[in-house]
């Protein structure tokens, strides 16, 4: 399968773990239908790990758990394909997934059949319990080649965290996206560090298989499996649009029966989303203007219809950060006549046709500026 923009939908895993049933996966996927996610584009609820018994039946077929899922996952499956949505389910390339069920190492054709059967559309990936022996990418290329031959589209999502030198070989199994980071958790220290280790590998990133920073925390306020903490509602605007700027699939991790209607806009704020959705998917490239420190993130991005869109993300927590450079670094001297109308994604406010080539702007501690800016003619 090739997926040509990054995968959106909503998983399990970060606020409800091992607590998962059919009942909460229908009120989910009623919900994604009702508050507007699907028709921004989250099209996937997948459920994660801890879905299955322990042990396969006497065929050696995986099982779903009888007291989580009563009616079995092709039912699941109905009831989310008749909202419009796309089934996801989880398994793992080691012999147990990371919570110790069945993975599905040396059952790779059986469970892409049994997952086929159940009519899944995503398959998350997990590397847990792996061989030590095998390769990752050789079990990978094993588990996207019975997919690829199920006799169903099934996108594979790669999970091994970026160990084993993912990104160098990910491109060769069938993966339309890879785990490029740790396990996300719910605080800032965890945004912080994955904006960080993504800096070296976003030339990877790119159409048909996306650098995966994991699923969405917002929202989630320090509640569920991976709340640790929890975040603010600036931090969390900082997440979702860094996630958004450097093409990562947006995978929503909160409760979203409980979600506020604030957070909920961060999730479903269209121009950003465009961004993420861009069909180049470019790859960004960082700016490192004179006056700012270590913690100033200043980016840009070339957008497939000419615009370019500046970034900053502030992850000092003490100090002010800023974007203060002229736009000659973003490829436009002044004698190209040139200059950028800079419309604020949050505000959605136009403000201001760049003066003289400089950008000055500042940025509180653990915020962020985005902006799409359109190329126009100096006056
Ligand atoms: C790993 C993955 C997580 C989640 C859990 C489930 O930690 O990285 O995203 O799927 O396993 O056990």
């Amino acid at each position: 399968m090739v997926k040509l923009t990054p995968p959106m939908g909503w998983n399990s895993w970060n606020t409800f773990g091992a607590n998962i049933s059919e009942e909460l996966i229908f009120e989910i996927a009623d919900r994604m239908v009702e508050d507007g996610y699907l028709d921004a584009g989250y099209e996937y609820v997948v459920i994660d790990d801890c879905w299955s018994l322990r042990e396969r039946d006497a065929n050696g077929r995986l099982v779903p758990d009888p007291k989580k899922f009563p009616h079995g996952m092709k039912y699941v499956a109905d009831y989310i394909h008749a909202k419009g949505l796309k089934f996801g389910m989880y398994s793992c390339a080691g012999m147990l997934t990371c919570a110790g069920y069945p993975g599905s190492m040396d059952h790779e054709f059986i469970d892409a059949a049994t997952f086929a059967e159940w009519e899944v559309d995503l398959l998350k990936y997990d590397y847990c319990f792996n061989s030590r022996i095998i390769a990752g990418e050789y079990l990978y290329r094993r588990m996207g080649l019975a997919l690829e031959n199920c006799g169903r589209d099934i996108l594979l999502s790669c999970c091994t965290w970026g160990v084993d030198q993912t990104h160098e070989w990910v491109k060769t199994t069938a993966s339309s996206m890879w785990r490029s980071t740790t396990d996300i958790f719910d605080n800032w220290d965890s945004i912080k560090n994955l904006i960080k280790v993504q800096e070296p590998i976003h030339a990877y990133n790119g159409v048909g298989c996306f650098n995966d920073m994991d699923m969405l925390i917002v929202g989630m306020n320090g509640e569920g499996n991976v709340g640790l903490g929890g975040c603010t509602y600036d931090q969390y605007k900082l997440h979702f649009s860094a996630w958004c700027f450097f093409g990562s699939p947006l995978m929503i991790g909160c409760d979203i029966r409980k979600i506020s209607e604030a957070e909920r806009n961060i999730l479903l704020n269209k121009e950003l989303i465009k961004i993420c959705q861009d069909p180049a998917c470019r790859q960004p490239f960082r700016m490192r203007p004179l006056l700012t420190t270590e913690d100033d993130y200043v980016y840009a991005k070339f957008l497939s219809d000419g615009d370019i869109i500046l970034a900053m993300f502030n992850v000092n927590e003490e100090k002010e950060g800023g974007i203060r450079m002229t736009i000659d670094e973003l490829s436009l001297p002044m004698t190209t006549g040139k200059t950028l109308k800079m419309i604020n994604l949050w505000t959605g406010e136009e403000e201001e046709i760049v003066k003289n080539a400089a950008i000055n702007r500042g940025v509180p501690p653990c915020g962020c500026l985005i902006y799409r800016c359109k190329v126009v003619d100096i006056q």
